[in-house]
């Protein structure tokens, strides 16, 4: 008979032959994991992959089966050395959390039962609407609130932003299009909001000409009274102001806006008042650093990221919109006959979720939140983010103690940005070159990854803590480091003539 699509072949799938030598193979992958993190102290924070790795990672599509064993050496070899980084206790560059053993093996178990959690009758569902139950109440909203686990803060910020559009651009943005407005919406933020609720608008149709990024105050918060001007500017010109971000932590700096009265102008402008907390919302996880994110519980809207000051692995986005009929609103997909739910089975529930956000298939995010929060509770969660905060203040006295070095913004939460002030009598601009070149001898020596930002119009190295292995003495080591690195770059200066 010819071999034909019709024909059937020996049946195959894709559970392995050997049960016990997976069971054995998965054993040995989670005794590297553990003995990693175990020793995590012990490897550099970070190192480029060697040549030989990347070459290796250039291979032609494999046609053929392989031993499992084989395929779990060559990632022992060319993939586990290399990682990000953003498990060490010296890393502090942009804004990541380190992850935890418990959070692995929940990805592990989310992964292993591969839950789709669209909102099947089944138990993921559950411990979704739980994780976000716990997390209004943690923010202060409302436990009618609504709310949705996502990839990371750019899509939380989407999210929150997107339901503000529908729900104050004064149009029906989802059948005619924001082209059909009669009046341009605009979205007010300080220019140190996050690139990434700029892209919100871009993508939400809006285009960055609406938005409006306002000057900061010297603690680089949004300049209250240009916002209010620029509103009334605005408005006069025929525009439409719909919406304000607040910041509960500038990526920068941390700076946290006045959030009380950007909730009192949005009222007052009849306004969507979203707040992008990414890592600064979860100050509200303890009781001393909560009244500095004051008003966050009056966001219409608020992003954070769990995968930040929640120390989870990524991705673990979460958004919570008080009004939760508008959050439907916006997403909710009313004509795909195929998502209806019948009246019994394990579609009881579904579109749940997918009618909240843009993904219909959506990961189990959640248990690892769930499980990381059972283990180690809430309070103990806050300890973390106040010894973070602690740690925050010590570096910035380090600095200040240390005459080569000074602080380049002030210091409100857990965000240090200084730099070395170099030769005497520098200029700016050899004073910015200097200390680009100290972050990348920092990084490539493997003893600490900051990384690097603009302040003021100036170069500064910036160290973003939300690590639980963080200790005091790595931040001594930073200083000392950053000390050695900057004598090096001057001898390297001087061999090279420069
Ligand atoms: C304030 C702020 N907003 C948004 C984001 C984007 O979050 P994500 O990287 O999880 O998309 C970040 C990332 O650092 C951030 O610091």
């Amino acid at each position: 008979m010819s071999d034909t699509i019709d024909t059937i072949q020996a049946e195959e799938g894709l559970d392995p032959q050997d049960w016990d030598a997976m069971r054995r193979l998965g054993h040995r992958m989670v005794d590297d994991l553990v003995a990693t993190l175990e020793r995590v102290r012990e490897r550099p924070v970070w190192q480029t992959v060697p040549e030989a790795s990347r070459a290796f990672l250039r291979q032609p599509l494999p046609q053929d089966p392989r031993d499992p064993r084989d395929v779990y050496e060559d990632v022992r070899a060319h993939v586990l050395p290399y990682p990000t980084g953003n498990l060490h206790p010296r890393f502090w560059g942009w804004v990541m959390g380190t992850g935890s053993p418990m959070a692995m093996f929940a990805e592990m178990l989310a992964s292993g039962l591969n839950w789709n959690v669209g909102g099947f009758d089944d138990s993921a569902s559950l411990v979704e609407d739980q994780v976000l139950g716990w997390c209004k109440q943690i923010m202060g909203f409302p436990a009618d609130a609504s709310g949705l686990f996502v990839s990371g803060g750019s899509m939380a910020n989407f999210v929150g932003l997107a339901v503000g559009r529908d729900a104050r651009a004064g149009i029906d943005v989802r059948r005619r299009g924001v082209a059909s407005a009669a009046a341009r919406p605009v979205l007010y933020a300080s220019r140190e909001t996050h690139s990434s609720n700029v892209k919100a608008a871009e993508l939400l149709g809006l285009g960055t000409d609406a938005v409006r990024l306002l000057p900061v105050d010297a603690q680089y918060r949004i300049d209250l009274d240009a916002l209010r001007a620029q509103i009334a500017t605005d408005r006069a010109a025929g525009a439409h102001p719909f919406a304000v971000v607040g910041n509960a932590g500038t990526v920068n700096t941390g700076a946290i806006d006045d959030l009380d009265a950007l909730a009192d102008i949005a009222a007052r402008e009849g306004m969507w008042f979203h707040v992008d907390g990414a890592f600064g919302a979860l100050a509200r996880l303890h009781p001393d650093l909560a009244p500095l994110v004051s008003g966050i519980d009056r966001a219409d809207s608020l992003a954070f990221d769990l995968h930040k000051w929640g120390y989870l692995p990524v991705e673990a986005g979460c958004v919570l919109v008080r009004d939760a009929r508008a959050h439907q609103d916006a997403f909710a997909v009313k004509t795909a006959a195929y998502l209806k739910p019948v009246h019994g089975g394990p579609s009881a529930r579904l579109s749940k979720f997918s009618d909240l956000g843009v993904q219909l298939s959506r990961g189990f995010r959640a248990l690892k939140a769930w499980m990381s929060i059972q283990e180690h509770g809430a309070r103990k969660l806050g300890r973390l983010v106040r010894q973070n905060v602690a740690q925050a203040r010590y570096l910035a006295g380090l600095v200040a103690a240390t005459p080569e070095l000074e602080l380049a913004a002030p210091v409100p939460l857990n965000v240090v940005c200084f730099r070395h002030r170099g030769a005497p009598g520098s200029s700016p601009e050899a004073q910015d070159d200097l200390n680009r070149d100290i972050l990348v001898r920092l990084q490539e020596s493997g003893e600490a990854v900051p990384s690097g930002t603009v302040v003021g119009g100036r170069f500064a190295i910036r160290v973003a803590i939300t690590n639980h292995r963080s200790r005091r003495s790595d931040f001594d080591l930073l200083v000392r480091a950053t000390l050695r690195a900057a004598e090096s770059v001057r001898d390297a200066r001087v061999t090279r003539g420069a």
